[in-house]
């Protein structure tokens, strides 16, 4: 209640501004009532103080020109283009030039002059090639100076600042610059330039994002770049041939793409009534960005808020200036400034950690010591630091600018050891900091001072014992799982937050040591690998390496976890942690002894007896029906399957994946259908793309129950040679596909249940060990799960009462159940040119081709932006 409150109260502003700012227009200027003026006009703040030093609106008002103060200063005045509705700057002319609320914006026959107060030229655009007429500001935002018949002679569009708009390119070799602040817009220090191939931010030469690695960011092919643009329903990278980069957006009025104050690049959109709302941060990891904690300071990423989390490195303590940075703890020693340092430096080692620029940028040596890497640093004094990966001998040098440094979170990055130049100040006392390379030798700083550094030392270990401890008691207190295993000071920071429900955090040099470096497979699929490991503490575990489908945020992706993690039901995988580090992102889930159904349904011996299958079919269904309805976020799963489902002794049955789809992206999902789609657990409505819904997983449910009846996938291509042990079930063949031998088992039940011939469908292996009325009871509620109705099939908590006895046993709809016919004749087509692992995708290009409503160019399309968002999310 009180969010819409200061809601419409914010809105209010601007109205009643706006409002103001019609009325002054309608009743005392009419000189400003078009959207261009001509030569011999100036504008200053103070001219037009009523206005806030708008001088000039667009056609219909949605941009203004003015004299603008950003941020409530009053000493800064820029040259702005506003969009008025969000009052935002997508444009400033003497960004780097201010000037007072007296300076003067003149437009004259030459282009547009900014004059300070005293009437010296501060800015003005380029010479021209003929005179001006006017300066009109157009309804994208364009201020454009025109000549006598109208023609272009300089865009603001085409000199852009730190944003672009709606209808504004940003061709291929062009830059977008950030501000300094947000009430200060001379240029920052980062930038955003489109080569041919990518868009790439930087600072001071270090490149630390490029789009294409972006997992969010769909790439439609390998053309040569041409231009950055937005529009009403999206972000792109334009090549010759059409769009070559590609971001899905909602349909928003306005749009903005920006480089922001910190260094992230920003989409934004404005629908009228809200603020901004952010739909695209890159790089969307806080602690990516160059000065995250400022020079020298160490980022550790927050699971919690998206803002990260900073201190400084090992030798380093806060800086006292402004810039909010680390300083060396040994006041002897200054960070320098690239090629000003004169006097005699040190390496001053700051753990194992990461650095922004190491992403992006290759070892300036490969296959050298340590000591060879610091040489070279030291012979260039555009060198203030170094990386070292012990493992390959890589070295890599930060040139020019020192940025923030990231925490290392084990994994690959483990090994990386970095040094930061640090010159002496002080040559009174000795210095040192007890990490000194034995370069420092050579520069007359070696004595220790032993009697200094005991108690030094003595304070650190007393600290991080006391931390240790502390940590390890949060760590009791709030997980379920004890986190066994090493503790190191840079990890340290990491597990300080807590998200309601998190399962306990496993580094991922823990579970490579109990996964005994990921040696024993014990599964694969659409999310991943998964390894058989052994906890410390004996419990065995499946651990499954997410790393294949892309890189998720951290944030996002702990909070899915959560929300998996907070999921409790005896038919369910339990997921005991999960490991969120660098790149890696694994989940570690209950061992379940006898694996997948698929393999002991399909696979050999013993032959699953029918007891055991009617409750894996009830396990099955209590484990769904929890998924759906059971818990505070209703799941759907998206993927039931024999292998997705997982057995232990006893045969208890558990579903596992389930919430997994939620951490895929758009993309991502366009894959997980595909992936699906050769599967025959399809739901109709995966082709038609309609709605999925919770009736999707009972489709895929009914298809399980019919494989458990039958002992065999659903498509099945019965050759020659088995067709003796298939006597029992023999008969019903003809009617399918008497000729390929190809059976489409769920086709087949339809005709074995009209003919009420249910025994027909039974597992012939089982050899008469089956209850008649449990065959008929699986075989009909099978029947209504598919219905292709969503709407007709039960959900899930009537499934089970059916399966319980509860609930009595449904009549299946022949009428919502004959587009079976329809996908069996397509099997029977599709045997005839494809393989057997084939028919699924056949069946479902087919299909595809077949709904008219879909230009088959972007059905996959269709399919790649139905986002996970649409698949699960909250009742
Ligand atoms: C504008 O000023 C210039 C010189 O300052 C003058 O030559 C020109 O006639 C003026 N034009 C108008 C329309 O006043
Ligand atoms: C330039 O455009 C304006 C309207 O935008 C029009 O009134 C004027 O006649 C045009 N001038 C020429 C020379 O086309
Ligand atoms: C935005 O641009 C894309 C790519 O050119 C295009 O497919 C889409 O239709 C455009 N949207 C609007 C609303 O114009
Ligand atoms: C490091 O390598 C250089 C040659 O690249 C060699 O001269 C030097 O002795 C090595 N130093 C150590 C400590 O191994
Ligand atoms: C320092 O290293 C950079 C990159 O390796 C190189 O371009 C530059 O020339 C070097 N400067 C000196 C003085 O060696």
């Amino acid at each position: 209640m009180s969010q819409i409150c200061t809601s419409s109260n914010y809105t209010m502003k601007p109205i009643i501004t706006f409002s103001c700012i019609l009325l002054f227009f309608t009743t005392i200027s009419a000189r400003s009532f078009s959207d261009y003026i001509t030569p011999n006009f100036t504008a200053s703040y103070l001219e037009f103080i009523d206005n806030f030093g708008t001088f000039l609106f667009s056609h219909n008002r949605t941009f203004k020109a003015a004299i603008f103060n950003p941020g409530g200063q009053q000493t800064s005045f820029y040259l702005c283009v506003i969009h008025a509705a969000s009052n935002t700057i997508i444009w400033s002319g003497n960004r780097d030039a201010p000037i007072s609320d007296s300076g003067k914006m003149l437009l004259s026959f030459k282009g547009i002059t900014i004059l300070d107060e005293h009437g010296n030229t501060k800015w003005s655009t380029p010479s021209l090639k003929s005179q001006v007429n006017r300066l009109q500001l157009t309804e994208m935002g364009n201020l454009v100076l025109l000549d006598k018949s109208n023609g272009s002679l300089w865009e603001s569009f085409q000199n852009p600042t730190d944003t672009i708009v709606i209808g504004q390119r940003l061709p291929v070799g062009a830059s977008l610059s950030s501000a300094a602040s947000n009430s200060d817009l001379s240029k920052g220090n980062y930038k955003l330039t489109i080569t041919s191939s990518d868009a790439v931010l930087q600072w001071y030469g270090q490149t630390y994002w490029k789009l294409s690695t972006d997992t969010r960011v769909y790439k439609n092919s390998n053309d040569m770049l041409e231009y950055m643009a937005i529009n009403n329903t999206g972000f792109y990278l334009f090549g010759d041939g059409g769009t070559v980069f590609q971001l899905g957006l909602p349909l928003a009025n306005f749009r903005i793409a920006k480089l922001g104050t910190s260094g992230q690049f920003i989409v934004n959109s404005f629908s009228g009534t809200n603020n901004l709302k952010q739909e695209f941060v890159g790089p969307d990891d806080g602690c990516q960005t160059p000065l995250a904690c400022g020079r020298a300071g160490l980022c550790t990423e927050n699971t919690v808020s998206s803002s990260p989390v900073c201190s400084c490195p090992p030798n380093f303590h806060v800086g006292s200036g402004t810039f909010g940075g680390c300083e060396p703890s040994n006041g002897s020693y200054s960070l320098p400034l690239a090629c000003k340092n004169s006097s005699a430096f040190s390496f001053l080692n700051i753990g194992y950690v990461e650095y922004f620029g190491n992403f992006y940028s290759d070892p300036v040596l490969y296959k050298v010591n340590l000591s060879a890497c610091q040489s070279l640093c030291s012979s260039n004094c555009s060198c203030l630091g170094i990386f070292y990966k012990s493992t390959s001998g890589s070295c890599y040098m930060i040139e020019n600018e020192l940025g923030s440094i990231q925490s290392s979170n084990g994994g690959d990055e483990r090994d990386i050891l970095g040094f930061i130049k640090a010159i002496t100040v002080a040559s009174t006392t000795s210095s040192n900091d007890g990490n000194d390379d034995k370069e420092n030798s050579q520069n007359g700083e070696f004595p220790v001072a032993v009697a200094v550094l005991l108690p030094i030392i003595g304070f650190i270990i007393l600290m991080a014992l006391i931390f240790l401890v502390w940590r390890r008691l949060t760590l009791m207190s709030k997980m379920q799982e004890v986190k066994l295993g090493k503790n190191s000071p840079s990890s340290g920071d990491l597990d300080a937050f807590y998200i309601p429900g998190l399962p306990a955090r496993f580094d991922y040099e823990e579970l490579e040591e109990a996964t005994e470096n990921f040696k024993t497979l014990i599964g694969s699929g659409g999310f991943g690998t998964v390894y058989k490991g052994v906890l410390p503490d004996k419990s065995v575990v499946a651990v499954k390496k997410i790393g294949n489908i892309g890189i998720q945020g951290k944030k996002d992706f702990c909070t899915e976890i959560a929300v998996i993690g907070n999921i409790h039901h005896v038919n369910l995988v339990k997921l005991k942690g999960f490991c969120a580090q660098g790149r890696h992102r694994l989940l570690v889930y209950e061992y379940m002894n006898r694996g997948s159904l698929d393999r002991n349904l399909f696979g050999g011996e013993p032959v699953l007896e029918w007891q055991e299958r009617f409750d894996v079919a009830l396990g099955t269904a209590r484990g769904l029906a929890y998924l759906h309805s059971g818990c505070v976020q209703k799941i759907i799963h998206c993927d039931i399957k024999p292998e997705n489902i997982l057995l232990q002794d006893q045969f208890q049955a558990k579903i596992s994946d389930f919430g997994l789809s939620k951490l895929l992206s758009a993309e991502q999902s366009g894959l997980f259908t595909t992936m699906r789609g050769t599967r025959g657990y399809l739901a109709p409505e995966w082709l038609t793309n309609s709605a999925i819904t919770e009736k999707t997983d009972v489709y895929s449910f009914g298809m399980v129950l019919l494989e458990l009846v039958s002992g065999r996938k659903n498509c099945y291509y019965r050759s020659r040679s088995h067709s003796m042990d298939d006597s029992n079930s023999g008969g019903g063949h003809s009617s399918t596909s008497s000729t390929t031998g190809l059976v489409y088992f769920p086709l087949f039940a339809l005709e074995m249940h009209e003919q009420r011939s249910y025994l027909e469908l039974a597992d012939s292996r089982l050899e008469g060990r089956v209850t008649c009325e449990e065959v008929e009871k699986l075989v009909r509620i099978a029947l209504c799960c598919a219905h292709e109705e969503p709407a007709l099939r039960p959900n899930m908590v009537t499934v089970v009462g059916m399966l319980e006895g509860g609930t009595p046993l449904p009549h299946p709809r022949i009428e919502s159940l004959n587009f079976l016919r329809f996908y069996g004749r397509r099997y029977t087509e599709a045997s005839t040119i494809a393989e057997e692992n084939e028919y699924g995708s056949v069946m479902l290009q087919q299909a595809r081709s077949s709904t008219t409503s879909m230009p088959s160019d972007s059905s996959t399309r269709g399919f790649s932006y139905m986002s996970s968002q649409n698949i699960s999310g909250p009742r």
